[in-house]
Protein backbone atom coordinates (compact mmCIF):
# COMPACT_ATOMS: atom_id res chain seq x y z
CA UNK A 1 0.00 0.00 0.00
CA UNK A 2 1.66 3.34 -1.16
CA UNK A 3 2.13 5.93 1.65
CA UNK A 4 -0.09 8.29 -0.31
CA UNK A 5 -3.25 5.67 -0.25
CA UNK A 6 -2.33 5.41 3.60
CA UNK A 7 -2.44 8.90 4.24
CA UNK A 8 -5.57 9.41 2.42
CA UNK A 9 -7.17 6.76 4.30
CA UNK A 10 -6.52 8.06 7.61
CA UNK A 11 -7.60 11.82 6.12
CA UNK A 12 -10.70 10.99 4.40
CA UNK A 13 -13.13 11.07 6.59
CA UNK A 14 -14.79 14.00 6.00
CA UNK A 15 -17.52 15.54 7.41
CA UNK A 16 -17.89 19.64 6.82
CA UNK A 17 -20.83 21.48 7.21
CA UNK A 18 -21.78 24.87 7.61
CA UNK A 19 -24.14 26.06 10.39
CA UNK A 20 -24.07 28.31 13.07
CA UNK A 21 -21.75 27.03 16.02
CA UNK A 22 -22.13 28.81 18.94
CA UNK A 23 -18.78 29.63 21.09
CA UNK A 24 -18.69 31.61 24.18
CA UNK A 25 -16.24 34.68 23.67
CA UNK A 26 -12.47 33.96 25.70
CA UNK A 27 -12.85 33.80 29.06
CA UNK A 28 -11.82 36.85 30.57
CA UNK A 29 -10.62 37.08 34.21
CA UNK A 30 -11.56 39.56 36.09
CA UNK A 31 -9.18 42.16 35.07
CA UNK A 32 -10.21 44.35 38.64
CA UNK A 33 -6.87 44.76 41.28
CA UNK A 34 -6.61 41.93 43.79
CA UNK A 35 -5.98 42.38 47.53
CA UNK A 36 -2.56 40.92 46.79
CA UNK A 37 -0.46 43.19 45.25
CA UNK A 38 1.48 45.60 47.34
CA UNK A 39 -0.09 48.84 48.02
CA UNK A 40 2.98 50.92 47.30
CA UNK A 41 3.57 49.56 43.71
CA UNK A 42 7.68 50.12 41.91
CA UNK A 43 8.66 49.45 38.82
CA UNK A 44 11.85 48.35 40.46
CA UNK A 45 10.99 46.10 42.66
CA UNK A 46 7.49 44.49 41.05
CA UNK A 47 6.88 45.64 37.55
CA UNK A 48 10.14 44.85 36.11
CA UNK A 49 10.92 41.24 36.99
CA UNK A 50 7.65 40.37 35.51
CA UNK A 51 9.22 42.23 32.30
CA UNK A 52 11.81 40.04 32.45
CA UNK A 53 10.20 37.15 32.40
CA UNK A 54 7.70 38.03 30.01
CA UNK A 55 8.09 40.46 27.91
CA UNK A 56 11.61 41.30 26.67
CA UNK A 57 12.53 37.99 24.82
CA UNK A 58 10.53 39.93 22.05
CA UNK A 59 11.03 43.37 23.38
CA UNK A 60 14.36 44.20 23.25
CA UNK A 61 16.36 45.67 20.19
CA UNK A 62 16.62 43.06 17.51
CA UNK A 63 13.89 41.61 18.38
CA UNK A 64 10.20 41.47 16.88
CA UNK A 65 8.47 43.71 19.81
CA UNK A 66 8.13 47.53 18.13
CA UNK A 67 9.55 49.33 21.40
CA UNK A 68 12.06 47.86 24.35
CA UNK A 69 11.24 47.37 27.61
CA UNK A 70 14.25 47.10 29.33
CA UNK A 71 14.41 50.12 31.49
CA UNK A 72 12.44 52.09 33.39
CA UNK A 73 11.96 55.22 30.86
CA UNK A 74 11.45 52.69 27.80
CA UNK A 75 8.65 51.23 30.15
CA UNK A 76 7.23 54.51 31.29
CA UNK A 77 5.98 55.64 28.04
CA UNK A 78 4.22 52.63 27.57
CA UNK A 79 2.62 51.85 31.02
CA UNK A 80 -0.90 52.69 29.88
CA UNK A 81 -0.70 50.15 26.57
CA UNK A 82 1.47 47.77 28.51
CA UNK A 83 -1.67 47.42 31.46
CA UNK A 84 -4.20 47.40 28.53
CA UNK A 85 -2.61 44.89 26.58
CA UNK A 86 -2.10 42.22 29.03
CA UNK A 87 -5.41 42.97 30.77
CA UNK A 88 -6.91 42.25 27.23
CA UNK A 89 -4.33 38.93 27.27
CA UNK A 90 -3.30 39.93 23.76
CA UNK A 91 0.47 39.76 25.68
CA UNK A 92 2.40 38.08 25.68
CA UNK A 93 1.00 36.96 22.85
CA UNK A 94 -0.86 33.31 23.12
CA UNK A 95 -4.02 32.04 21.78
CA UNK A 96 -4.78 28.55 23.23
CA UNK A 97 -7.95 29.07 25.48
CA UNK A 98 -7.31 28.89 29.23
CA UNK A 99 -10.24 26.40 30.03
CA UNK A 100 -8.51 23.71 27.74
CA UNK A 101 -5.66 21.71 28.24
CA UNK A 102 -2.22 22.56 29.81
CA UNK A 103 0.61 23.65 27.51
CA UNK A 104 4.44 23.58 28.70
CA UNK A 105 5.20 26.80 26.27
CA UNK A 106 2.45 28.78 27.90
CA UNK A 107 4.23 32.50 28.56
CA UNK A 108 0.61 33.84 30.19
CA UNK A 109 0.81 36.24 33.26
CA UNK A 110 -0.91 35.17 36.01
CA UNK A 111 -4.04 37.12 37.25
CA UNK A 112 -1.73 38.62 39.78
CA UNK A 113 1.16 39.65 37.56
CA UNK A 114 -1.45 40.83 35.19
CA UNK A 115 -2.94 43.05 38.44
CA UNK A 116 0.71 44.63 39.06
CA UNK A 117 0.68 46.48 35.99
CA UNK A 118 -2.38 47.65 35.41
CA UNK A 119 -1.99 48.78 39.41
CA UNK A 120 1.40 50.30 38.35
CA UNK A 121 -0.03 52.37 35.34
CA UNK A 122 -3.06 53.70 37.25
CA UNK A 123 -0.42 54.57 40.25
CA UNK A 124 1.05 56.87 37.69
CA UNK A 125 3.92 54.76 36.65
CA UNK A 126 5.95 55.30 39.81
CA UNK A 127 10.22 54.17 39.40
CA UNK A 128 10.42 53.26 43.17
CA UNK A 129 14.09 52.36 44.58
CA UNK A 130 16.77 51.14 41.44
CA UNK A 131 18.13 49.56 44.37
CA UNK A 132 14.88 46.99 44.52
CA UNK A 133 16.07 46.12 41.13
CA UNK A 134 16.72 42.75 39.83
CA UNK A 135 20.09 42.41 37.61
CA UNK A 136 19.32 42.73 34.03
CA UNK A 137 18.50 39.58 32.41
CA UNK A 138 21.38 38.50 30.39
CA UNK A 139 19.99 37.46 26.86
CA UNK A 140 21.68 34.52 24.82
CA UNK A 141 24.32 35.97 22.25
CA UNK A 142 24.62 32.27 21.18
CA UNK A 143 22.84 29.10 21.03
CA UNK A 144 20.50 28.06 23.91
CA UNK A 145 21.22 25.07 23.57
CA UNK A 146 24.49 23.48 24.68
CA UNK A 147 27.19 23.72 21.78
CA UNK A 148 25.37 21.95 18.60
CA UNK A 149 26.70 18.77 16.85
CA UNK A 150 26.27 20.29 13.79
CA UNK A 151 25.25 23.34 12.55
CA UNK A 152 23.25 23.56 8.77
CA UNK A 153 23.16 27.26 7.63
CA UNK A 154 21.34 28.64 4.80
CA UNK A 155 24.33 28.95 2.34
CA UNK A 156 23.27 32.68 0.85
CA UNK A 157 21.61 35.20 2.51
CA UNK A 158 17.70 36.27 1.85
CA UNK A 159 17.76 39.96 0.57
CA UNK A 160 14.39 41.49 2.53
CA UNK A 161 13.41 44.90 1.73
CA UNK A 162 12.42 47.52 3.98
CA UNK A 163 8.58 47.43 3.23
CA UNK A 164 6.24 45.72 1.70
CA UNK A 165 4.35 41.54 2.30
CA UNK A 166 7.14 39.03 1.98
CA UNK A 167 6.25 35.75 0.59
CA UNK A 168 7.13 32.43 2.46
CA UNK A 169 10.59 32.04 0.50
CA UNK A 170 12.60 28.82 1.00
CA UNK A 171 15.63 27.62 1.20
CA UNK A 172 16.94 23.95 0.07
CA UNK A 173 20.44 22.56 1.97
CA UNK A 174 21.82 19.40 1.54
CA UNK A 175 22.73 17.81 5.09
CA UNK A 176 25.53 15.60 3.31
CA UNK A 177 24.66 12.40 6.36
CA UNK A 178 25.96 9.26 5.04
CA UNK A 179 23.77 7.46 7.75
CA UNK A 180 20.79 8.15 9.53
CA UNK A 181 20.81 10.57 12.39
CA UNK A 182 18.62 11.15 15.76
CA UNK A 183 17.93 14.86 17.14
CA UNK A 184 17.72 15.00 20.19
CA UNK A 185 17.81 19.18 20.29
CA UNK A 186 17.95 21.88 18.07
CA UNK A 187 17.35 25.33 17.76
CA UNK A 188 16.72 27.87 14.74
CA UNK A 189 18.95 30.81 14.97
CA UNK A 190 18.11 33.85 12.75
CA UNK A 191 20.65 35.74 11.66
CA UNK A 192 18.18 38.86 11.57
CA UNK A 193 15.89 37.91 14.18
CA UNK A 194 13.68 40.90 13.95
CA UNK A 195 12.79 40.22 10.24
CA UNK A 196 12.07 36.47 11.23
CA UNK A 197 8.30 36.26 12.04
CA UNK A 198 8.20 32.16 11.70
CA UNK A 199 10.30 30.02 10.25
CA UNK A 200 10.10 26.04 10.27
CA UNK A 201 12.39 23.65 8.85
CA UNK A 202 11.45 20.08 7.32
CA UNK A 203 13.41 16.72 6.65
CA UNK A 204 13.62 16.42 2.81
CA UNK A 205 14.49 12.05 2.55
CA UNK A 206 16.47 11.20 -0.86
CA UNK A 207 13.17 9.32 -1.94
CA UNK A 208 11.02 12.60 -1.67
CA UNK A 209 9.68 14.74 -4.73
CA UNK A 210 8.41 17.51 -2.73
CA UNK A 211 9.95 20.22 -4.41
CA UNK A 212 11.77 18.65 -6.78
CA UNK A 213 13.18 20.86 -9.37
CA UNK A 214 13.32 23.77 -6.96
CA UNK A 215 17.23 24.86 -6.61
CA UNK A 216 19.60 23.50 -4.05
CA UNK A 217 21.24 26.47 -1.59
CA UNK A 218 19.61 29.61 -3.05
CA UNK A 219 16.37 31.11 -1.59
CA UNK A 220 13.20 31.28 -3.87
CA UNK A 221 9.49 31.55 -3.42
CA UNK A 222 5.85 29.84 -4.24
CA UNK A 223 6.40 32.54 -7.81
CA UNK A 224 9.61 32.00 -8.83
CA UNK A 225 8.62 28.15 -9.84
CA UNK A 226 8.13 27.51 -13.09
CA UNK A 227 6.56 23.96 -12.95
CA UNK A 228 3.44 23.90 -11.35
CA UNK A 229 3.81 20.76 -8.78
CA UNK A 230 6.30 22.56 -7.59
CA UNK A 231 4.50 26.16 -7.41
CA UNK A 232 1.96 23.82 -5.21
CA UNK A 233 4.78 22.06 -2.93
CA UNK A 234 5.92 25.34 -1.40
CA UNK A 235 2.19 25.62 0.29
CA UNK A 236 1.95 21.65 0.97
CA UNK A 237 3.66 19.19 1.86
CA UNK A 238 3.64 15.96 4.13
CA UNK A 239 7.45 15.97 4.90
CA UNK A 240 8.06 15.87 8.52
CA UNK A 241 9.26 18.89 10.23
CA UNK A 242 12.32 18.96 12.56
CA UNK A 243 11.67 22.02 14.21
CA UNK A 244 9.10 25.73 14.39
CA UNK A 245 10.58 29.02 14.96
CA UNK A 246 8.47 31.88 16.45
CA UNK A 247 10.07 34.92 18.02
CA UNK A 248 10.25 34.04 21.81
CA UNK A 249 9.88 29.76 20.89
CA UNK A 250 12.25 27.73 23.16
CA UNK A 251 14.11 25.28 21.51
CA UNK A 252 12.96 22.13 20.95
CA UNK A 253 15.03 19.17 23.47
CA UNK A 254 12.73 15.87 22.93
CA UNK A 255 11.96 13.69 26.43
CA UNK A 256 14.57 11.50 26.82
CA UNK A 257 14.36 8.28 24.55
CA UNK A 258 12.47 9.80 22.26
CA UNK A 259 14.04 11.55 19.01
CA UNK A 260 13.41 13.32 15.50
CA UNK A 261 15.15 11.15 12.70
CA UNK A 262 17.06 12.04 9.53
CA UNK A 263 17.02 9.59 7.06
CA UNK A 264 21.23 9.64 5.68
CA UNK A 265 21.34 11.90 2.55
CA UNK A 266 18.34 14.08 3.24
CA UNK A 267 17.86 17.53 2.83
CA UNK A 268 16.73 20.10 4.89
CA UNK A 269 14.47 22.61 3.62
CA UNK A 270 14.24 26.17 5.44
CA UNK A 271 10.68 27.92 4.99
CA UNK A 272 10.95 31.39 6.01
CA UNK A 273 8.39 33.78 7.06
CA UNK A 274 9.64 37.58 6.29
CA UNK A 275 8.38 40.46 7.97
CA UNK A 276 9.65 44.03 6.46
CA UNK A 277 11.32 45.84 9.17
CA UNK A 278 11.62 49.95 7.79
CA UNK A 279 15.56 49.15 6.35
CA UNK A 280 16.28 46.88 4.26
CA UNK A 281 18.54 44.16 5.38
CA UNK A 282 19.35 40.21 4.88
CA UNK A 283 18.82 36.92 6.94
CA UNK A 284 21.12 33.86 7.00
CA UNK A 285 19.18 31.71 9.33
CA UNK A 286 20.91 28.06 10.68
CA UNK A 287 19.98 25.42 12.98
CA UNK A 288 22.03 23.99 15.32
CA UNK A 289 21.47 20.29 16.04
CA UNK A 290 22.70 17.96 18.77
CA UNK A 291 22.49 14.39 18.64
CA UNK A 292 20.77 11.81 20.74
CA UNK A 293 23.64 10.04 22.55
CA UNK A 294 21.79 6.47 22.54
CA UNK A 295 19.63 4.93 20.07
CA UNK A 296 16.09 6.34 21.76
CA UNK A 297 13.01 3.70 22.17
CA UNK A 298 10.76 6.29 20.31
CA UNK A 299 10.76 8.21 17.44
CA UNK A 300 8.67 11.73 17.15
CA UNK A 301 6.59 12.13 14.10
CA UNK A 302 5.02 15.11 12.74
CA UNK A 303 1.58 14.00 11.37
CA UNK A 304 -1.48 16.07 10.13
CA UNK A 305 -5.27 16.12 9.80
CA UNK A 306 -6.17 17.63 6.74
CA UNK A 307 -9.40 18.91 4.74
CA UNK A 308 -8.91 20.32 1.58
CA UNK A 309 -12.49 20.07 -0.03
CA UNK A 310 -14.33 22.79 1.66
CA UNK A 311 -16.01 26.28 0.08
CA UNK A 312 -16.45 28.82 2.43
CA UNK A 313 -19.53 30.97 1.04
CA UNK A 314 -18.93 34.63 0.91
CA UNK A 315 -20.00 36.91 4.37
CA UNK A 316 -20.34 33.77 6.62
CA UNK A 317 -18.18 34.20 9.84
CA UNK A 318 -18.77 30.73 11.37
CA UNK A 319 -18.16 28.23 8.73
CA UNK A 320 -16.81 24.97 10.09
CA UNK A 321 -14.85 22.35 8.40
CA UNK A 322 -13.96 19.47 10.53
CA UNK A 323 -11.82 15.87 9.52
CA UNK A 324 -11.07 13.10 11.59
CA UNK A 325 -8.93 9.86 12.15
CA UNK A 326 -8.73 7.26 14.33
CA UNK A 327 -4.71 5.96 15.00
CA UNK A 328 -3.46 3.09 13.08
CA UNK A 329 -0.68 2.67 15.72
CA UNK A 330 -0.19 3.19 19.67
CA UNK A 331 1.49 7.18 19.69
CA UNK A 332 2.22 9.13 22.37
CA UNK A 333 0.94 12.90 21.50
CA UNK A 334 3.16 15.74 22.21
CA UNK A 335 2.14 19.06 20.58
CA UNK A 336 0.18 21.12 18.36
CA UNK A 337 0.38 23.49 15.42
CA UNK A 338 -2.32 24.39 13.66
CA UNK A 339 -2.52 26.03 9.99
CA UNK A 340 -4.83 28.09 8.43
CA UNK A 341 -4.81 31.23 6.58
CA UNK A 342 -6.51 34.41 6.88
CA UNK A 343 -10.06 33.93 7.37
CA UNK A 344 -8.96 31.23 9.90
CA UNK A 345 -10.92 31.95 13.38
CA UNK A 346 -10.55 29.33 15.73
CA UNK A 347 -8.80 25.68 15.93
CA UNK A 348 -10.10 22.57 17.83
CA UNK A 349 -8.07 19.40 17.95
CA UNK A 350 -10.68 16.60 20.08
CA UNK A 351 -10.47 13.17 21.10
CA UNK A 352 -14.18 11.65 20.16
CA UNK A 353 -14.68 8.97 22.10
CA UNK A 354 -16.72 5.46 21.28
CA UNK A 355 -19.46 6.89 24.00
CA UNK A 356 -20.11 9.39 21.85
CA UNK A 357 -18.71 12.15 24.33
CA UNK A 358 -15.54 14.56 22.73
CA UNK A 359 -12.50 15.26 24.80
CA UNK A 360 -11.27 18.43 24.12
CA UNK A 361 -7.01 19.00 23.57
CA UNK A 362 -6.63 22.49 22.51
CA UNK A 363 -8.71 25.10 21.20
CA UNK A 364 -6.67 27.92 19.32
CA UNK A 365 -8.26 31.56 18.57
CA UNK A 366 -6.11 31.62 15.37
CA UNK A 367 -4.56 34.43 13.99
CA UNK A 368 -2.25 33.95 10.98
CA UNK A 369 0.17 36.51 11.90
CA UNK A 370 1.20 34.55 15.19
CA UNK A 371 1.45 30.82 14.03
CA UNK A 372 2.93 28.83 17.21
CA UNK A 373 3.09 25.25 18.43
CA UNK A 374 1.60 24.00 21.66
CA UNK A 375 3.30 21.80 23.52
CA UNK A 376 1.51 19.28 26.39
CA UNK A 377 2.17 20.10 29.70
CA UNK A 378 1.83 16.24 30.31
CA UNK A 379 2.13 13.82 27.11
CA UNK A 380 -1.19 11.71 26.07
CA UNK A 381 -0.49 7.94 25.44
CA UNK A 382 -3.30 7.61 22.41
CA UNK A 383 -3.53 3.88 21.79
CA UNK A 384 -4.40 2.54 18.31
CA UNK A 385 -7.89 3.20 17.11
CA UNK A 386 -7.96 6.70 19.15
CA UNK A 387 -10.57 8.34 17.04
CA UNK A 388 -8.32 12.57 16.33
CA UNK A 389 -10.39 15.29 14.84
CA UNK A 390 -9.84 18.67 14.05
CA UNK A 391 -12.41 21.28 13.94
CA UNK A 392 -11.79 24.87 11.70
CA UNK A 393 -13.97 27.39 12.23
CA UNK A 394 -13.58 30.12 9.29
CA UNK A 395 -14.76 34.12 9.17
CA UNK A 396 -15.11 34.80 5.87
CA UNK A 397 -17.15 38.54 7.04
CA UNK A 398 -16.36 41.89 6.38
CA UNK A 399 -15.81 42.04 10.08
CA UNK A 400 -12.88 39.58 10.12
CA UNK A 401 -9.90 42.64 9.47
CA UNK A 402 -7.66 40.40 7.55
CA UNK A 403 -10.57 39.47 5.43
CA UNK A 404 -8.74 40.04 1.63
CA UNK A 405 -12.24 39.47 0.32
CA UNK A 406 -15.63 38.99 2.22
CA UNK A 407 -17.52 38.48 -1.66
CA UNK A 408 -15.38 35.45 -2.29
CA UNK A 409 -16.40 31.66 -1.94
CA UNK A 410 -13.25 30.24 -0.47
CA UNK A 411 -11.60 26.97 -1.43
CA UNK A 412 -8.15 25.13 -0.31
CA UNK A 413 -5.18 27.02 -2.40
CA UNK A 414 -1.83 28.00 -1.66
CA UNK A 415 -2.24 31.52 -1.80
CA UNK A 416 -2.84 33.63 1.53
CA UNK A 417 -6.38 34.38 -0.12
CA UNK A 418 -6.78 31.18 -0.34
CA UNK A 419 -7.14 28.46 2.63
CA UNK A 420 -6.05 25.77 4.28
CA UNK A 421 -7.00 23.86 7.24
CA UNK A 422 -3.75 21.46 8.44
CA UNK A 423 -3.99 20.11 12.03
CA UNK A 424 -0.08 19.64 12.51
CA UNK A 425 0.43 17.19 15.46
CA UNK A 426 3.37 15.33 16.91
CA UNK A 427 3.64 11.62 18.38
CA UNK A 428 6.11 9.43 19.90
CA UNK A 429 5.68 5.90 18.25
CA UNK A 430 7.96 3.06 18.19
CA UNK A 431 11.42 3.71 17.23
CA UNK A 432 11.45 1.54 14.34
CA UNK A 433 8.82 3.27 12.73
CA UNK A 434 8.99 5.44 9.84
CA UNK A 435 5.87 7.55 8.90
CA UNK A 436 4.50 4.76 6.40
CA UNK A 437 4.94 1.71 8.71
CA UNK A 438 3.24 3.93 11.38
CA UNK A 439 0.09 3.86 8.99
CA UNK A 440 0.09 0.33 8.73
CA UNK A 441 -2.71 -1.13 10.57
CA UNK A 442 -1.63 -4.36 12.77
CA UNK A 443 -4.89 -5.30 11.63
CA UNK A 444 -4.10 -5.33 7.87
CA UNK A 445 -3.40 -8.28 5.88
CA UNK A 446 0.49 -9.18 5.15
CA UNK A 447 -1.06 -8.03 1.45
CA UNK A 448 -1.28 -4.47 2.17
CA UNK A 449 1.71 -4.40 4.49
CA UNK A 450 3.72 -4.73 1.42
C1 LIG B 1 6.59 36.70 21.20
C2 LIG B 1 6.99 38.07 21.18
C3 LIG B 1 6.35 39.04 22.17
C4 LIG B 1 6.24 38.90 23.53
C5 LIG B 1 6.72 37.76 24.40
C6 LIG B 1 5.59 40.11 23.99
N1 LIG B 1 5.32 40.93 22.94
FE1 LIG B 1 4.38 42.74 23.04
N2 LIG B 1 4.41 42.86 21.01
C7 LIG B 1 5.02 41.99 20.17
C8 LIG B 1 4.81 42.41 18.80
C9 LIG B 1 5.34 41.74 17.55
C10 LIG B 1 4.01 43.56 18.84
C11 LIG B 1 3.49 44.40 17.68
C12 LIG B 1 2.48 43.67 16.86
C13 LIG B 1 1.29 43.23 17.62
O1 LIG B 1 0.72 44.03 18.40
O2 LIG B 1 0.88 42.08 17.47
C14 LIG B 1 3.77 43.82 20.26
C15 LIG B 1 3.04 44.89 20.74
C16 LIG B 1 2.95 45.25 22.08
C17 LIG B 1 2.30 46.44 22.56
C18 LIG B 1 1.62 47.50 21.73
C19 LIG B 1 2.68 48.49 21.33
C20 LIG B 1 2.13 49.76 20.74
O3 LIG B 1 2.64 50.15 19.71
O4 LIG B 1 1.21 50.31 21.35
C21 LIG B 1 2.45 46.45 23.93
C22 LIG B 1 1.99 47.52 24.90
C23 LIG B 1 3.16 45.25 24.27
N3 LIG B 1 3.45 44.53 23.13
C24 LIG B 1 3.48 44.88 25.56
C25 LIG B 1 3.98 43.63 25.90
C26 LIG B 1 4.13 43.18 27.26
C27 LIG B 1 3.79 44.00 28.49
C28 LIG B 1 4.61 41.91 27.20
C29 LIG B 1 4.87 40.98 28.35
C30 LIG B 1 3.83 40.84 29.32
C31 LIG B 1 4.78 41.58 25.79
N4 LIG B 1 4.39 42.64 25.05
C32 LIG B 1 5.28 40.36 25.32
C33 LIG B 1 5.73 40.86 20.52
C34 LIG B 1 5.78 40.34 21.81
Amino acid sequence: MCIHSVLRAFLSALVFAAFAFAWGSFPQKDSSVSRDVPVTISFYRDVLPVLQRHCQSCHRPGEIGPMPLLTFEQSRAFAHSIASSVGKREMPPWFADPSVGKFSNDPSLTQREIDTLIAWANAGAPAGNPEDATPARNWPQGWMIPQPDVVVRMPRPVELPSKGDIDYTYEIVPTGFTEGKWVQMSEIQPSSRANVHHAVVYVRPPDSNWLRHAPIGMPFTGADMTDDQDRQDTHFTTADILLVYAPGSSPDSWPDGSAKFVPAGSDLVFQMHYMAQDHATSDQSSIGIIFAKHPPRQRVLTLQLTNDRFVIPPGVDDYRAEVHGSLPNDAVLLNFFPHMHLRGKRFDYNILHADGSVEPLLRVHYDFYWQLSYRLAEPRPLPAGTVLQAVALYDNSKNNRHNPDPDAAVRWGDQTYDEMMVGFFDVAVRADLDKPHYFIRSGDTPAQQK
